[in-house]
């Protein structure tokens, strides 16, 4: 896979917080946004109220819709999601930004049997799709306003193509996008947003992000 991506992009869920978010951003950027929902006037509503074109479906529609497809839901909610977008999203890349937080103890790493969260979204959907994982340590209410936020992104997964796609989209939510290497690597940024939450709540942060230091080359 080396194609650009610049079509469509769906955000699964995107009446939330983090999905919102990305969505208002990327749209800002130019992309074409479909905002996707179980109820399509809750996504109807959430569009409009956020502007820059966003568009409201059902997540159903906007996954079949798209040509990358970000996935934003509470983790009880993940495997339900991706079930009812599968049909839909055949040879398409698939963002997943799940962090498997077991309320109520969410500081707690509590990583699934399948290793991540991420890991688990590839055994939902099959080989059929290409799933990336990202967006785990930014904090949708930081996301949300029109500030820069100092916070890399890191990007997980298993084709190296697709990761490049991701960090563009990353790029034109105005961060700092970082190949993590293969998909079984998300285990740990899911982890460390527990202990951002734990840091938080400790050192009274109002959204813990994480940087990378040292000077960066152009990956090959
Ligand atoms: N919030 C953050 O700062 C942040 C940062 C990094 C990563 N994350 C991760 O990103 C994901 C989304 O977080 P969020 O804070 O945006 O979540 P959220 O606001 O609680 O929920 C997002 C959307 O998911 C849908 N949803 C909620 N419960 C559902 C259920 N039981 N079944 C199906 N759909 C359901 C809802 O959309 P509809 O009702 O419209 O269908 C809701 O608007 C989570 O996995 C979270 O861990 C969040």
């Amino acid at each position: 896979m080396s194609e650009k991506f610049d079509g469509p992009v769906a955000v699964i869920g995107g009446s939330g917080d983090l999905g919102a978010a990305i969505a208002r951003r990327l749209a800002k950027a130019g992309r074409t946004v479909l905002l996707g929902s179980r109820c399509p006037d809750t996504a109807s509503a959430a569009a409009s109220r956020l502007g820059f074109g966003i568009s409201g479906r059902s997540n159903e529609e906007a996954a079949a819709a798209a040509d990358i497809v970000i996935v934003t839901v509470p983790f009880a909610a993940q495997e339900a999601t991706l079930s009812s977008i599968a049909p839909h999203i055949k040879g398409k890349i698939v963002v997943d930004t799940t962090v498997p937080l077991v309320p109520p103890r969410v500081m707690r790493v509590q990583l699934p049997a399948e290793g991540s969260a991420a890991v688990r979204a590839q055994g939902i959907l099959g080989d059929d799709v290409t799933v990336v994982s990202a967006f785990h340590s930014v904090a949708a209410h930081k996301l949300i306003r029109d500030r820069t936020i100092a916070c890399d992104v890191l990007v997980f997964g298993d084709d190296k193509s697709a990761r490049s796609a991701v960090i563009e989209l990353v790029r034109d939510c105005g961060l700092r996008g970082l190949h993590g290497g293969a998909l079984a690597n998300s285990a740990a940024a899911e982890a460390l947003t527990s202990i951002l939450i734990f840091i938080n709540k400790t050192y009274g942060v109002d959204g813990a992000g994480i940087q990378i230091t040292g000077k960066l080359t152009e990956p090959g």
